[in-house]
């Protein structure tokens, strides 16, 4: 409990004179309108990302009608503050390392302003964890409430949702089976309405992981946007905020080492975006919570994934939702969860899953002992390659290619790779290994870049997947046998800087293992001719406090200074 909520009294400005400050922000506040009787409720703060330059976010007025019915209905005063909003392709060189940013403001902007709990309205892909990461460190009782994913689209009888189908068609537009005017048209009906990717990417990752965390009302991650259900779930959510300003729910009863090891367990069940293992990790950091990848292999060992939806399987966030959403999942999980995790509308998850089972549609969401595959869809991988851990999608790779054996093809830079990877001089071959580096988070921000294309001239004779390495990210969306997040990156001193074209690399899913096969004395030579890695900088600005506190991916990419006990 924090006491009682202190309203427009609380955060006084500082003039010297606390009455004198209170009498001028009632008199400032008064000029919006308000009864004396509204000033004297308890304010529930609003933090919205809506942004011209963020098409997900588009329904965010509406969603901001039935918020503040809600919070009025229930007692309280709603005051909405914009913050950062991060429209995932409209940001260069990529919303990733803006989030710390966002995260920053949140978190500066609830915890300076006079509010008793905040509700945090966001959804594409790294605003919700940004949000959740400031709202954490700020403290205060809040509840994230996501805006909710876009419906699809159609192309010749075909649905259409962003973003998995915008690779598929991309793919075949480069091996010429579409010219011109058809990727013209699929371009037009990929996205088709508001809201966040259609799939099972990084937003409804998160939107999913929120929920399971207990800080979204139970059943809201899957409502779609342009939904009526997600305006009454706002609704709900401005009402249950006014309750949890009485009762001064802290972040920390919520978000606990069990209900983190939960939203793990759920991430795995769900095949669901390897980002979200860089942003569960920051979140739960901001908390001092460490949660160490290995950790994450050993709850693949035992997490089935439940969920037919894209970029693993077929289906869309729509059906996820039609065939019972997060809650269904939850209760085929329920013997592997903890379940005394508390969630912000005052229960349990064992209570809320005592509940009579609702209608689930077992073509989407499978039971746990018929599973699409017995294991997780995640997996770490550790080598020489990566002492410090990299990332596999294995539910969304080329089951051929987890065990496999080939030749290095080393990309240096992003540049590099976009000017070769098309070039038909290019020496490559459908079972080398594509390697990209210099593009982690301090090189390049940690683009989602790792999805390499594959070279045209072999895409053009039909291959579909190759092994590909790097140090960047890829999108939630993206899908194949991509090996993410290898930490440290080459600019931080991590070994993929000594990889040579031509060099033998070993991947295996099974053992858990990526190892470049040169031997040590061959790379402490190669380390000794590359010297220390180069220093990055930038002279000011963001940029500057980027390249300064950025930390590896194995740590979330958050600043170390934000981290719980970086500031200590
Ligand atoms: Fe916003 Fe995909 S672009 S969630």
């Amino acid at each position: 409990m924090t006491g009682e909520p202190k309203g427009l009294g609380g955060n006084l400005t500082d003039y010297g004179d606390a009455d004198f400050s209170a009498y001028l922000r009632r008199s400032f506040a008064r000029s919006m309108g308000y009864s004396s009787e509204m000033l004297r409720r308890p304010v529930i703060g609003i933090a919205t990302a809506a942004s011209g330059f963020n098409n997900c976010h588009r329904t965010t007025p509406e969603i901001l009608d039935a918020l503040k019915r809600g919070v009025v209905a229930a007692g309280g005063l709603a005051l909405d503050f914009p913050t950062v909003s991060l429209g995932e392709v409209f940001l260069n060189p990529t919303s990733m390392m803006y989030r710390n940013l966002m995260s920053m403001d949140v978190e500066e902007m609830i915890r300076a302003q006079p509010m008793d709990a905040v509700v945090l309205v966001g959804g594409c892909d790294k605003t919700v964890p940004a949000q959740l990461m400031g709202a954490i460190s700020a403290g205060r009782p809040f509840i994230q409430l996501v805006v909710g994913p876009m419906m699809t689209g159609r192309y010749r009888g075909e649905r259409l949702g962003a973003c998995t189908d915008c690779r598929r068609f991309w793919a075949r537009y480069r091996a010429g089976e579409l010219g011109s005017e058809e990727i013209e048209t699929v371009e037009g009906n990929l996205a088709v309405t508001a809201g966040t990717c259609a799939v099972m990417g990084t937003a409804s990752t998160m939107a999913c992981i929120a929920e399971t965390l207990g800080v979204s009302l139970p059943g809201t991650a899957a409502i779609p946007a342009v939904h009526a259900d997600r305006l009454r779930a706002a609704e709900a959510t401005g009402r249950r905020a006014v309750e949890i300003a009485a009762e001064g729910v802290r972040p920390e009863t919520i978000v606990t080492p069990e209900a983190v090891e939960n939203a793990f367990r759920v991430l795995l069940a769900l095949g669901g975006s390897t980002n979200a293992v860089v942003h569960l990790t920051a979140i739960a950091g901001r908390l001092g919570i460490e949660f160490a990848l290995e950790r994450l292999n050993a709850l693949g060992e035992t997490t089935p994934v439940l969920v037919d939806l894209k970029p693993t399987g077929v289906n869309y966030m729509e059906d996820f939702y039609a065939a019972g959403g997060v809650g269904a999942v939850l209760r085929e999980l329920a013997p592997r969860l903890h379940l005394d995790a508390l969630n912000v509308a005052g229960e349990t998850l064992r209570d809320r899953l005592s509940a009579d089972a609702p209608y689930v549609d077992r073509d989407v969401i499978r039971p746990a002992d018929e599973p699409f595959r017995d294991d997780g869809g995640l997996i770490a991988l550790f080598g020489n390659l990566a002492p410090d851990g990299a990332i596999l999608k294995r539910a969304a790779a080329d089951a051929a290619l987890m065990e496999t054996e080939g030749r290095a093809v080393v990309f240096d830079s992003l540049a590099d790779l976009a000017a070769r990877i098309d070039d038909s001089a290019l020496d490559v071959n459908p079972d080398d290994v594509l390697v990209l580096r210099n593009a982690g988070p301090r090189a390049a921000g940690m683009p989602e870049a790792g999805y390499l294309p594959i070279p045209a001239k072999l895409a053009r004779r039909g291959v579909k997947d190759m092994v590909r390495i790097s140090d960047a990210r890829m999108s939630g969306t993206a899908f194949g046998t991509i090996v993410l997040h290898v930490a440290p990156e080459a600019a931080a001193g991590g070994p993929l800087a000594l990889v040579e074209t031509g060099d033998r690399i070993r991947l295996s899913a099974a053992a858990h293992s990526l190892e470049l096969l040169v031997d040590d004395a061959a790379l402490a030579k190669r380390r000794d001719k590359l010297g220390p890695p180069a220093s990055i900088r930038a002279t000011r600005g963001y940029r500057r406090l980027y390249l300064d506190h950025v930390q590896q991916a194995d740590k979330g990419c958050d600043f170390d200074f934000l981290s719980a006990d970086g500031g200590r």
